[in-house]
């Protein structure tokens, strides 16, 4: 066995650097593909979940970051931006540091979770809180990079998408070809579009038999793909893809379109509902909006839309130890106890 060198060094020839290009990585990439046994029984299919959580800074934004921070660098950037909910800054922040480049970040006012924020901060980011929303932070991070000697690393750089389009790889490498379906949560519709190129590819080059449908979930309150239109005040507790303007639209239409699939929405309580099943039923920790590709799947299986015998690629995006307090809402408060072994049995029920 051999340590796993990051998506740049793994699929070099598939990527726009160059021989000598100097590669800024944190070893991203590689991350498990869980069979979700509990999915697989309910849907009568293979359900694999694709544990993006496990990326060095705890989301699949990784993958685009080494690349958009290697180029960056590459071309003699010495700061970058982006506009974030929070994984995208986290992430800029930590590769920028490693590259000795300063990274600025715009975050939605009160509207980013507490592990992210601590992120950004602790990798030396200069934050911005906007009085305003997503859409707005991508808005101004445009128009700043436009301006000023700063380089824009979200997901309307290419090479973003370039990076992010491995995770596609990485699940047609492991499963000797392409899921049946693959199901992700979307936010701003990069990472759609990018697992749709990734698998065009290697269609292409015959390293699959076929391309899959794309099922794309968006929160109920912040669904403008599925509503045909921007949602000016999008509003969804999973506030990682809390958009109302995605900026891959148009992308993410023809990845729908073309590969025969649909993009709908789930409400909250559904994203709630299969957050707490992974986590408690499949072992799989991820934060709110990760859920929404899961519950998607459950929605659609409800709706007797899932055939059985097929086989089903679920990304769970970030990690749930980014957003805890979903987990400890609700949930009644721990017991507690003496050092007694009978009183502590007699609490746990074994007694
Ligand atoms: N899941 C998580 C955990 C995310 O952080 C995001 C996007 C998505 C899903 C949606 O992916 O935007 O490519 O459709 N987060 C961005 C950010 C917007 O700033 O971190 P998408």
């Amino acid at each position: 066995t051999r340590q796993w060198r990051g998506i740049i060094e793994e699929y070099r020839d598939r990527l726009p650097v160059g021989p000598t290009t100097e590669v800024i990585s944190l070893g991203e990439g590689g991350t498990p593909l869980v069979k979700a046994l509990t999915l697989s029984e309910l849907t009568g299919c293979d359900v694999y979940l694709k544990v993006e959580g496990a990326n060095p800074t705890g989301s699949f934004k990784d993958r685009g970051m080494t690349m958009a921070i290697t180029k960056a660098k590459e071309e003699g950037a010495q700061a970058v931006i982006c506009a974030s909910t929070g994984n995208t800054s986290a992430s800029a922040a930590a590769y920028a540091g490693r590259a000795g480049m300063v990274c600025a970040v715009l975050v939605p006012q009160g509207k980013i979770a507490l592990g992210k924020m601590g992120q950004a901060l602790v990798h030396g980011a200069k934050i911005l809180e906007v009085e305003g929303n997503f859409d707005d932070c991508l808005t101004l991070a445009r128009g700043l990079s436009e301006k000023y000697p700063v380089a824009l690393v979200n997901s309307v750089n290419p090479v973003r998408i370039e990076g992010q389009k491995t995770a596609a790889f990485e699940i047609v490498d492991a499963l000797g070809d392409a899921p049946d379906i693959h199901v992700l949560p979307v936010g701003n519709a990069g990472n759609i579009t990018a697992y749709w190129k990734g698998y065009q590819e290697y269609d292409a080059d015959g390293l699959a038999t076929r391309t899959p449908r794309m099922w794309g979930y968006q929160a109920a309150g912040a669904a403008p793909i599925v509503r045909g239109e921007p949602v000016l005040n999008p509003s969804t507790l999973a506030t990682a893809i809390r958009i109302g303007n995605p900026a891959s639209w148009k992308f993410a239409e023809s990845a729908r379109d073309a590969s025969g699939g649909h993009i709908e929405s789930v409400t909250d309580r559904q994203i709630l509902r299969a957050y707490k099943h992974l986590a408690a039923r499949e072992g799989v920790f991820v934060e709110p909006a990760s859920a929404a590709s899961v519950a998607g799947l459950l929605q659609a299986a409800e709706q007797g839309r899932v055939d059985p015998g097929q086989r089903i690629v679920c990304t769970v995006t970030g990690n749930g130890l980014k957003d805890p307090d979903w987990a400890v809402a609700g949930a009644p408060p721990p017991v507690t106890v003496q050092i007694d072994a009978d009183a502590a049995a007699e609490k746990l029920g074994l007694a």
